[in-house]
Parts: C-alpha cells; sequence; structure tokens
C-alpha cells in the first residue's frame, strides 16, 4: 500500500462532521510492511448495483490490500437493509449481485471471506452487550443516521434505524478488525465502533487486564466524495449514480442526463460548480489524471464535449471489470457458494469472538 493511495483517516474532511475527530488516529507504520498483522473489514448493504462511487471510495483500496496479503473480510450487511425501508426488496438477488460487483471489481474469495451478516448467529448476538454501552442521546446525535432519516422512505423511523450503527460495531469487532476502508460518511459509525471497543475494554477486562477488543481505525480513499449526475452525493438511493454492471449504452445515457450549466468554459472548481466539477472529477478518476489537467484539456467546447469525455473515460475504465462481471454472472451457483463459504469461516470467527465476551463478562 502506498500512502496516495489509502491514507487512515489522519484529519477531519471538511465534509465529516466535528463528532468523528477521534477517529482521525494515525494508521500504524506497520501496514505497508507488516500486511498480515491486519484484519481489515468492510461491507456494503445489498439494496442495489454498486457504483462509481464505491468503486473509487472504498472498492478498488479492498482489492490493493487483499493483493498486499492483508486478511480481508467484506460483509454484506442485509440486515441494514431494513433501516430505512419496511421490505427487504430482492434480497437474495440483490445479494449475489453485490458478490457479483466483489469478484469482477478483483475480490478473490479464496482469499477474502465474503459473507453475509445474517448468516452468523454470534455475530448479531454481540449486539446486546454493545447496546449497553451507548446512550441513547448518542445514538440519536449520529450525523450519518440523521441524514438517512431526512433521506428515509418510512413515516415513522424505527428502532434499528437508531442501533443499526452499534449493529455496524458488531460487524466490525466480531472479527477483531483493526482497519475499515470506508467512505466519509461512515465515521460517524466508525466512531461508534471505536467507543464500543473501548468502553467494552474498560468495562469487561480479561483477568490478566488484556483487553478484547482492537480500536478499529477508518482508512479513508484519497479520492474525494463522488458526486451523482445531479450534482449531489452519489448514492444508489437517489438514482444518479453510474452503476459498475451497467451496460456502455446505459453509462453513455446517465451521463448525457447529467446536470450542468451554462457556462461552456469548463473548469474545477467543486465549491462554485459542484456538478461540472462532479462530471471532471469522475473522468480525471479514471483517467489517473488532475482534474485541472482533464478541464483544462476541454477548455471551452462546453458541457457536451465534458460529457463525451466522462462517458469515454468511464467506459473504457470499466471494460475489464464488466468482461470479467458478464463470465461471472452466468454461473449463480458459484456466487451462493462463495457466500456458504464465507459464512463458514465467519462463523468460526464469530462463535469464538462471542465465547470470549461471554467469559470476560461472566458468562452472561
Ligand atoms: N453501513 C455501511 C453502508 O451503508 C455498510 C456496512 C455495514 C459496513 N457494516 C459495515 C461498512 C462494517 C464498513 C464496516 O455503506
Amino acid at each position: 500500500m502506498t500512502a496516495e493511495t489509502i491514507t487512515a483517516a489522519t484529519s477531519t474532511p471538511a465534509t465529516t462532521p466535528p463528532t468523528t475527530t477521534a477517529a482521525t488516529a494515525a494508521v500504524s507504520p506497520g501496514l505497508i510492511d507488516d500486511p498480515a498483522a491486519h484484519r481489515v473489514l468492510t461491507g456494503d448493504r445489498p439494496t442495489g448495483p454498486l457504483h462509481l462511487g464505491h468503486y473509487f471510495g472504498t472498492l478498488r483500496n479492498r482489492v490493493r490490500l487483499q493483493d498486499q496479503g492483508v486478511e480481508l473480510f467484506v460483509v454484506v450487511a442485509d440486515y441494514q437493509v431494513i433501516t430505512d425501508r419496511d421490505l427487504a426488496d430482492r434480497l437474495a438477488e440483490h445479494t449475489e449481485n453485490l458478490v457479483l460487483d466483489y469478484l469482477a471489481a478483483g475480490l478473490d474469495p479464496e482469499r477474502a471471506t465474503i459473507f453475509a451478516h445474517s448468516a452468523v448467529p454470534a455475530l448479531n448476538q454481540l449486539l446486546l452487550p454493545f447496546l449497553s454501552l451507548v446512550s441513547v442521546a448518542e445514538l440519536s446525535r449520529n450525523p450519518t443516521v440523521k441524514d438517512e432519516i431526512a433521506h428515509s422512505r418510512q413515516s415513522a423511523v424505527s428502532g434499528l434505524m437508531f442501533t443499526y450503527p452499534v449493529h455496524q460495531a458488531a460487524d466490525i469487532l466480531f472479527c477483531k478488525a483493526d482497519l475499515v476502508p470506508v467512505g466519509q460518511d461512515q465515521l460517524p459509525h466508525l466512531e461508534v465502533a471505536r467507543t464500543v471497543a473501548r468502553r467494552f475494554n474498560e468495562r469487561y477486562p480479561h483477568a490478566d487486564g488484556g483487553a478484547v477488543f482492537p480500536h478499529p481505525q477508518a482508512l479513508l480513499s484519497d479520492a474525494p466524495m463522488l458526486l451523482g449526475t445531479d450534482g449531489g452525493k452519489m448514492s444508489k438511493s437517489r438514482g444518479n449514480a453510474i452503476p459498475l454492471g451497467a451496460t456502455e449504452d446505459e453509462t453513455a445515457r446517465i451521463i448525457r442526463g447529467a446536470r450542468t450549466d451554462a457556462d461552456r468554459r469548463i473548469g474545477y472548481d467543486p465549491v462554485g460548480r459542484p456538478e461540472v466539477a462532479g462530471l471532471v472529477l469522475l473522468a480525471a478518476l479514471c483517467q489517473d489524471r488532475a482534474p485541472e489537467a482533464v478541464a483544462e484539456e476541454i477548455g471551452d467546447r462546453g458541457a457536451a464535449a465534458l460529457k463525451r469525455t466522462v462517458t469515454e473515460s468511464v467506459n473504457e475504465h470499466l471494460r475489464p471489470m464488466r468482461a470479467r462481471r458478464a463470465d461471472l454472472a452466468a454461473d449463480r451457483g458459484h456466487l451462493r457458494q462463495v457466500l456458504r463459504d464465507g459464512a463458514e469461516r465467519a462463523n468460526a470467527v464469530a462463535d469464538a469472538t462471542l465465547t470470549e465476551v461471554r467469559e470476560v463478562m461472566g458468562a452472561i
């Protein structure tokens, strides 16, 4: 791993609420020299296809970590789907397609443990002691939860909405992960996981004084948050995303519909012209160049030229991944087997952690 590709959350980004400052401990220097000393966990909700925001935000970093020899767990957070909607619509299909996106992006199920958390009972049982460690006030202050409530499709806010960050702490801590690659919006949840770990260790030390859990750190990619085609954060629930598995024609159509402005001179001004800057950034990430250079090249040829550049860059960048995806998609049985194997490995780890937790708690 190099400093340019992945950095621990060493400073609080402007978009991150101040409550996350404590998640900013620097990554241990051992990461580069000693990948085997780390365990990484990260994951996604199976609510629909992964998009370019996921790819540049976290997916490609996961693959890099895996390829470095870091032990990697990837959770398909199926229970989290019902935080902001009543029904987990087409859950099995979304779950398999998520695995498809992972494998197409380069995750290797021989090396990475890919599992659904609903298939790991001991992980879920950790939620109960963990919930006892956080206050209702802390749960209701969580800025990401507040944002999700604002975009929720439900008329009433469920208890799960407030408590799922603690469930996410169980996702992370059941396997004692110390590094968690996430997008910036997840930093408040990382902070919950760190708080839970710290309080659990304080309240329930081993007889020899040793701690049960590590304090997990966020690994932020260097990619700034990708904007969707409407100028807002790229998000599958906001309908403004470019799915990794879209065809080249679909990609062209989505980008053609993106919001821009009337100024023919293309520049990179994320604050003043967020929609145009978002498109420029997308092309720049795909081309692995600076956004200013991409904008300069388009110059005063206007939004249509910008969109053509973005479409070509995205399609070219995703072509090998999409080809792998098409091959893998033909064998749904394989995708299900990957999940079964992952659940088996995750269960063994979760059972051991739960046994340890019950021990230090006095066999509760
Ligand atoms: N909440 C994350 C999201 O919506 C998904 C997730 C669930 C996750 N459990 C996790 C991410 C554990 C990192 C670690 O994207």
